[in-house]
């Protein structure tokens, strides 16, 4: 793999280090392995409804981007999904490889850089991404899911969205339970949607987590699940608020 400079290899570092903190309990609990779908698509509440508009995947090849621990490439692949999964970092790509085992479905896992993929021209039907892009060069990434993706093809990211100022100071100032971040990550804003409008002909956004974004703070229960069900109202009905959500599900079709 070639490798570029600076900001990769930071990333590349930190990921590691995560993957390797958290491979110690799965060491001594390979059960924790087990995906539960319902839990893995609840834990945010952008999950289900992201996946969903991937539509039916059953002998699709699915491209899971950035994938991480690999959760969603098990639940695709439970799916019928043909999956390819690809991380920079080879400690999570093992973390999810052990992952597939337990849950018994095959993945095929890459590591790459999303920059630069090692993937032939319109070779996906769908491609998954969750917190991904707004680590990466977004004109670069960009260019490159447009290549690999097949034309009529369909890209689903979520990520963290940038234009609540109280919020980006809540991200700067206050301590929360898993706050870590790499050095060169940003929220994406408007710069980075328009530029991927330029790359693809149909590029939709939707916003969660307006007011329920409190769930990040408290745990889940009745006061933020009213929240969600305001946050429903709110965005039907004033869909501009959707500026000031936590994340954003973007929908690209080639
Ligand atoms: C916040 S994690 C999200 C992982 C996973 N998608 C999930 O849903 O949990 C960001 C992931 O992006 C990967 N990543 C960051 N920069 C990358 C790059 N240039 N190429 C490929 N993967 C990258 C990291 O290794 C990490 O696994």
């Amino acid at each position: 793999m070639e490798t570029t400079p600076d900001p990769f290899l930071s990333e590349r570092a930190f990921h590691d280090l995560q993957a390797r903190q958290r491979s110690a309990t799965f060491a001594e609990r390979p059960g924790a392995l087990a995906v539960d779908e319902s839990a893995y698509l609840d834990h945010e509440t952008w999950i289900r409804p992201a996946l969903a508009r991937l539509g039916e995947v059953r002998g699709l090849r699915v491209l899971d981007y950035g994938c991480g621990h690999g959760m969603a490439a098990v639940v695709l692949a439970r799916r019928g999904a043909r999956v390819t999964a690809f991380d920079l970092s080879a400690g999570y790509l093992s973390e999810a490889g052990r992952r597939a085992a337990v849950n018994g479905v095959r993945l095929d896992l890459v590591q790459a850089d999303g920059q630069r993929l090692p993937f032939a021209d319109a070779v996906f039907d769908r491609v998954w991404g969750n917190a991904v892009l707004h680590h990466l060069d977004i004109n670069l990434a960009g260019r490159e899911l447009f290549r690999v993706l097949r034309p009529g093809g369909v890209a689903v990211f979520c990520e963290p969205w940038g234009l609540n100022p109280l919020l980006s100071w809540a991200r700067r100032r206050l301590p929360y339970r898993g706050k870590q971040r790499t050095r060169d990550e940003e929220p994406l804003r408007l710069r980075q949607v328009r530029t991927l409008e330029h790359i693809f002909p149909e590029v939709e956004l939707r916003g969660y987590q307006l007011l329920s974004m409190v769930r990040r703070v408290l745990r889940p229960g009745r006061l933020t699940a009213a929240l969600e069900r305001c946050d429903t109202v709110l965005l039907r009905r004033l869909p501009r608020l959707q500026r000031f959500c936590r994340y954003v599900v973007l929908t690209l079709r080639r």
